[in-house]
Formats: C-alpha cells, sequence, structure tokens
C-alpha cells in the first residue's frame, strides 16, 4: 500500500518532508502526485493544507493524518471522504513553542515593551508605571494542548491566569471555567485575553463587537489561533475607540496579510506572520510516522479529531 504525502509546501520544503517520513518508515512507499500511482493503493494520506479535492475517490484510504494541529481549513472541504478517520499533529515542541509565543506577547504588553519601541521612533524618553505580573489577570480561551501549555507557564511566570474550555478541566493553579455562560464573566475581568480555540462553527467570529465591548476597558487581544476568531472591523473599531489597549495577531482571515490591510501600521497592532507555533519537522515526522505504524499494527491512531465538534 501507498503513502500519499499531500501538502502546499514549497519544493524543498516538501523533499525536506519526504525524506524525515521515508527515514521514519523506510518500508512504507511514500508519493507526492497522487497521479503516479494507482488511487486504489493509496491507504493513507500525510497532509498540510492540502489541495481541495485531492482526496476524493481514494476508495481505500484508512487515515489522514494532519501535519497541522488546526485542521479546520480540512474539514472545509467538502469533497473530503466523510468515513475516513482524521489524526491532526499534536507535538510537545508546537506546544512549547506557542507558549514562548504567548509569554512575548503578554511579557510586551504587561511592561509596555511594545510601547517603548514605538517610542525609540519618536524618539521619547518615557518609563511607564511598573505593574507586578500578579496584578496582571490573563484569561487563555481554549485549554486543550496549547492553551493548557500557555496557561501553565504563564501561571509559573506569576500571572494571575484564568482558563476557559466547554467541558469542566482541572489544571492547578491555573482556576478554570467552563461554557458559555462563564465567557462574559472571564472577559470581563481579564487585561489580557489570549484566544486559542479551535475554529469551529461555534467559535467563528467569537470576537465580534459584543464581546470586544465586553473585554474590560484598556485590555488587549492576543489572537493564536485563527484569523476568522476576530470580526476585523469589530477589533479596529475597539482598538480605535480606545476601549482596547492593543492586539497581538499572529493569524488572519487572509493569509498572507495583504499589503494595504490597516493592521500592517496600526499603532496599537503588533502583526506575526502565522508563526507562533510552526509544525516541527523534526519531530512531527516521528509523530506522523508512529500514528502509521499503529494502523499497519491495528493498534488505535492518537490524536483523532471528533469530526462533528470540529476538533
Ligand atoms: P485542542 O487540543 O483541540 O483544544 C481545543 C480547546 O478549545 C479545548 O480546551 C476545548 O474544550 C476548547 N473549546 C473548543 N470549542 C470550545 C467552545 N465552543 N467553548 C469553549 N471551549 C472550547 O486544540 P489545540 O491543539 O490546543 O489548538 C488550538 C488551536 O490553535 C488550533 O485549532 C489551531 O487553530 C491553533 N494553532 C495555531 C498555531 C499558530 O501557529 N498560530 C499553531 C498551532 C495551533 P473542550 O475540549 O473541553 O471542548
Ligand atoms: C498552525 O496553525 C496549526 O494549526 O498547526
Amino acid at each position: 500500500m501507498t503513502i500519499l504525502l499531500a501538502t502546499d509546501f514549497d519544493a524543498p520544503a516538501l523533499g525536506r518532508w519526504r525524506g524525515l517520513l521515508q527515514a521514519a518508515l523506510p518500508v512504507e512507499r511514500i508519493v507526492t502526485d497522487r497521479q503516479a500511482v494507482d488511487a486504489a493503493e493509496i491507504d493513507i494520506a500525510i497532509v498540510a493544507n492540502p489541495p481541495p479535492g485531492v482526496l476524493q475517490g481514494l476508495a481505500h484510504l484508512r487515515l489522514i493524518q494532519s501535519l497541522w494541529a488546526g485542521i479546520d481549513k480540512l474539514l472545509g472541504d467538502t469533497s473530503l471522504p466523510p468515513a475516513v478517520p482524521i489524526a491532526r499533529m499534536v507535538d510537545p515542541a508546537m506546544s512549547t513553542a506557542m507558549a514562548e509565543t504567548a509569554l512575548w506577547a503578554v511579557l510586551s504588553l504587561h511592561r509596555g515593551f511594545f510601547t517603548y519601541a514605538a517610542q525609540q521612533r519618536t524618539p521619547t524618553w518615557q518609563p511607564l508605571p511598573q505593574r507586578r505580573a500578579d496584578e496582571m489577570a490573563v484569561a487563555v480561551l481554549g485549554l486543550g494542548e496549547m492553551g493548557r501549555c500557555v496557561a501553565l507557564r504563564l501561571a509559573a511566570q506569576g500571572y494571575r491566569v484564568n482558563g476557559w474550555s466547554g467541558r469542566p478541566t482541572e489544571l492547578p493553579p491555573v482556576t478554570t471555567h467552563h461554557g458559555d455562560a462563564a465567557l462574559t464573566g472571564m472577559l470581563r475581568d481579564a487585561d489580557i485575553v489570549i484566544n486559542l480555540l479551535p475554529l469551529t462553527p461555534v467559535t467563528c467570529g467569537l470576537f465580534c463587537a459584543a464581546r470586544l465591548e465586553a473585554m474590560r476597558p484598556g485590555a488587549s487581544l492576543i489572537n493564536l489561533a485563527r484569523g476568522a476568531h476576530v470580526v476585523d472591523v469589530d477589533l479596529l473599531a475597539a482598538l480605535d475607540s480606545g476601549h482596547l489597549q492593543h492586539a497581538v495577531l499572529d493569524v488572519f482571515n487572509t493569509e498572507p496579510l495583504p499589503g494595504d490591510h490597516r493592521y500592517w501600521r496600526h499603532p496599537k497592532v503588533t502583526v506575526l506572520p502565522h508563526a507562533a507555533a510552526q509544525t516541527d519537522a523534526r519531530s512531527a515526522a516521528d509523530i506522523a510516522a508512529g500514528n502509521v505504524r499503529r494502523l499497519r499494527a491495528g493498534e488505535a491512531v492518537q490524536n483523532l479529531v471528533d469530526r462533528t465538534r470540529g476538533y
């Protein structure tokens, strides 16, 4: 049987991934061109933003292994075979990278480092009042692989961390909340809100005018999950009016962020190029290979997605 590696990687990245996967799975045949083999031979697909439709008609497909943690774009492909299990990437190296990005953003907001960077351009010499970490309340929305790692890293740094999930979760020393009813209170009480929710029909557009209005005046938003969680015009209005202090945005409704988008030059916005936590091929290839081996051995595949929930 054959593994199809279907991605939007450029040729050098594709070659690197193929080499790493082949080294981890020496007895497997791995192809990157679906047309190069009989479709009936393909029983596993390893994917990263595959071209829509590329998995259609693969009658013997038994597993779709995503190299991405978020599978919203994959599930958006209406031609995706409906009954084939999807496993997503869960890699501690990726969670660590996410925690580093979140810590940098929270520290920068808490200690005014974005403001000092702007002052240097003027130039302006103006120290800001110095708050302690335990005076800062941080809300982490989503307590999955990413959110848990972020919340624990921030708590270890001394921040007062509240976390939000769909179902009840225990994560000491983080104070946890769950369900829709808890969200308004969490937004109201936070100096900094970090979004690490999956993009689903329920969470799409979560940061609309009403929710941004529910945030504490002077609070900041860090979006490290998906651009479509945010209604851009509403966020820009909340920043322009002075209700929100700053937004750190790693993800956008259109990526790459168009050069003429207001976010690029907005004084209260810090833009990252979807780089908060990139898949680390060195560890992720082995993780994907592990699931291939489990499938071949008749064992349970790990990190399966619940398609009905969308994550
Ligand atoms: P995950 O393990 O699936 O965790 C999802 C969390 O969100 C769970 O705690 C879940 O709670 C919660 N949740 C989902 N829907 C909810 C709702 N309607 N209300 C409240 N809580 C809800 O996901 P993950 O691995 O942490 O990744 C999260 C997202 O980060 C990914 O989907 C991806 O979009 C994004 N991401 C971004 C980057 C980047 O570089 N920017 C990198 C990796 C991932 P329950 O389980 O209790 O329902
Ligand atoms: C990156 O955004 C991912 O979902 O892995």
